[in-house]
């Protein structure tokens, strides 16, 4: 069986809540929020990968030894096309894309296509998201990760339902 996998960095409780409350402040007509226990931040979309790779890439996951990190998550953006409103840090610490080159190597060695687009950390707050949003002011949410994980995504009519299948401390 196939599963659609990916890693993430998955925010803590109070990290997700600070995350929705964002959500909510915008208005009722603006897209589709995505639902609080689905808030994550990508590191590397796998798209489906068959049973064998998957109990590989949990093992290759495992041997990734990376630094843990903060993020200030400063800024809204939106993607044109993708109709995507994220939220985004002010700034990309080295140890956010050692940890992506790492996972990137891992990923590459089962011959899974890795994205060759620069990476670009998003966290998707609003799917079909027809406009920017120009005023909306909130706090930076600090953001402490000192773990990652290996997602498996399950797409429904509904929305999609995340559940984690490994996940590993950053040092
Ligand atoms: P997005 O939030 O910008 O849509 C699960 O689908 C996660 O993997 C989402 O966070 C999604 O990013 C990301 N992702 C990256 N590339 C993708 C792709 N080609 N198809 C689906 N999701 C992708």
């Amino acid at each position: 069986m196939m599963s659609r996998l990916f890693f993430a960095l998955w925010p803590d409780d109070k990290t997700r809540e600070r995350m929705f409350a964002i959500c909510r402040a915008l208005p009722d007509d603006y897209g589709r929020r995505v639902v609080r226990q689905n808030l994550h931040l990508t590191l590397a979309f796998l798209g489906g990968v068959d049973e064998e790779t998957k109990r590989k890439l949990l093992s290759g996951a495992a041997s990734i030894h990376s630094e843990g990190f903060s993020l200030a998550m400063t800024h809204l953006g939106w993607f044109k096309r993708a109709q995507v409103l994220w939220l985004a840090p002010d700034s990309v610490p080295d140890a956010l894309l050692k940890l992506v080159a790492a996972i990137n190597s891992v990923v590459s060695q089962y011959h899974l296509k890795v994205d060759k687009r620069p990476y670009a950390p998003h966290l998707t707050l609003v799917r079909k998201a027809q406009r920017a949003v120009r005023e909306l002011s909130f706090e930076p949410i600090y953001w402490n990760i000192n773990h990652f994980c290996l997602v498996e995504s399950d797409t429904r009519p509904e929305g999609a339902e995340y559940k984690i299948i490994g996940s590993w401390p950053l040092s």
